[in-house]
């Protein structure tokens, strides 16, 4: 894709849009480290984090790093998850807001980066042993190298959560 800037969603008002480097380069590398590069853009419902799953696990098998399609798939689920839930009470002029999903990589490692139209952060909370709730982010930190999240410029709004993969959930002769 080579415009300077991708647009997130067209609900008929002021699109959201990020540049490439926004969109692509994790904090302190650049865009070129990242020659694979997917965007799905979606609807805040019940059933984007299944569609970016999905979606996560076919893009990253075609870019033969299948082994990390398992722990991509995961990650990509809880933070498309995290966006819907946390965008709920966000009001957008004519559907559901948007998240926006990306996922780059070097072909040794995968960063996920999913930006949604709230600015409060993601926040680990002490889940108890019986709490169903207060997991997902515990879970992304036991699957990435590193995960955080920073804000495009105030003209776009919102957020961005990324995610490093580096370890590969399965190996790589599970592919073979
Ligand atoms: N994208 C997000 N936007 C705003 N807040 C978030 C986001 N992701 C996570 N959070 C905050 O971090 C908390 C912990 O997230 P998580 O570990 O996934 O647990 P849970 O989703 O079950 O509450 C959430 O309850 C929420 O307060
Ligand atoms: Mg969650």
């Amino acid at each position: 894709m080579n415009g300077a800037l991708l647009p997130i969603h067209g609900d008929g008002e002021k699109p959201v849009e990020l540049t490439q480097e926004q969109a692509w380069s994790p904090p302190r590398r650049s865009p070129a480290a990242w020659p694979r590069r997917s965007h799905l853009e979606l609807g805040a419902y019940p059933t984007a984090p299944g569609s970016a799953r999905g979606h996560a696990g076919n893009v990253l098998r075609e870019w033969r790093l299948g082994q990390f399609a398992e722990a991509a798939e995961v990650v990509v689920s809880e933070l498309v998850t995290n966006s819907v839930q946390a965008t709920r009470a966000v009001r957008w002029p004519t559907r559901q807001p948007p998240v926006g999903l990306w996922l780059v990589s070097d072909g040794s490692s995968v960063l996920v980066r999913v930006w949604d139209a709230v600015t409060s952060p993601p926040e680990r909370r002490p889940a108890g042993l019986e709490d169903e709730c207060g997991r997902g982010l515990a879970i992304v930190t036991a699957l990435c190298s590193d995960w955080g999240h920073h804000y495009p410029p105030p003209d776009t709004g919102g957020k961005i959560t990324w995610a490093h993969i580096t370890s590969p959930w399965m190996t790589e002769e599970a592919f073979s």
